[in-house]
């Protein structure tokens, strides 16, 4: 099982966005997690389409896209043309979640559908073989810095059962509240990625709280 870490990019300083991003590219941190969030979907707004561009340009790294927005559908070309490698939408937030699905591929980006703390995991029941990554919400969605939901680890544990009976590849990534602590227990469970934004950028060392969470 792959070890990411993939730091989130709304807990770094937006006055030097710059430094943050160099950091992560001399850390072992193989992926940027961007949060984008409009405000109506979930209550904050954070960053959008130009913050991706010039992110894109500062990293070789895989940008992990999540979308915290109502009808995702409507921008997935933006992000494929702000440089997305992967593009995550909420379960909750497309209703023809199929569709959209098809087209972050035809668009030529990996596909995630995340699941807010409510929703059940029979959500992804029929796109489970067609997708490429899942994200459990460990928080609800919106600031970073919360503290981590602890069901959401027997989440994972029943995301991986759900993902080996559909012979799905998907990675399973986790979002919210990961820390050292909990890291260990989330990759026994079955994550592949966990994002870390306030254990990272609120770290006195950053590169070597990334470390810390890979070999948790
Ligand atoms: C929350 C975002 C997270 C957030 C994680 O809505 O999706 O990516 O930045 O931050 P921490 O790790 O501080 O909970
Ligand atoms: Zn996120």
């Amino acid at each position: 099982m792959p070890r990411i870490i993939s730091p989130s990019f709304l807990s770094a300083d937006f006055l030097h966005l710059g430094d943050a991003a160099r950091m992560v590219n001399e850390s072992r941190a193989e992926w940027f997690h961007l949060d984008v969030m409009d405000g109506m979907f979930v209550p904050n707004i954070s960053f959008g389409l130009p913050v991706v561009k010039a992110l894109r340009k500062a990293t070789d790294k895989t940008l992990d896209v999540h979308l915290m927005i109502e009808r995702p559908e409507r921008y997935v070309a933006d992000f494929r043309a702000a440089g997305a490698d992967y593009l995550t939408v909420h379960v909750e937030a497309s209703t023809h979640l199929h569709r959209t699905i098809q087209a972050i591929h035809d668009a030529g980006m990996r596909a995630g559908v995340a699941l807010n703390p409510h929703t059940p995991i029979c959500m992804i029941e029929e796109i489970a073989p067609i997708v490429d990554m899942v994200l459990i919400m460990s928080v609800n969605p919106g600031f970073g810095g919360q503290q981590f939901i602890a069901s959401s680890l027997d989440k994972v544990s029943r995301t991986r059962d759900l993902l080996l009976r559909k012979r799905s590849n998907a990675l399973i990534q986790v979002d919210g509240g990961v820390n050292a602590e909990n890291a260990a227990p989330l990759f026994e469970a079955g994550a592949d990625v966990l994002v870390a934004g306030n254990a990272v950028f609120g770290a006195p060392d950053p590169v070597a709280a990334i470390q810390q969470l890979i070999e948790a």
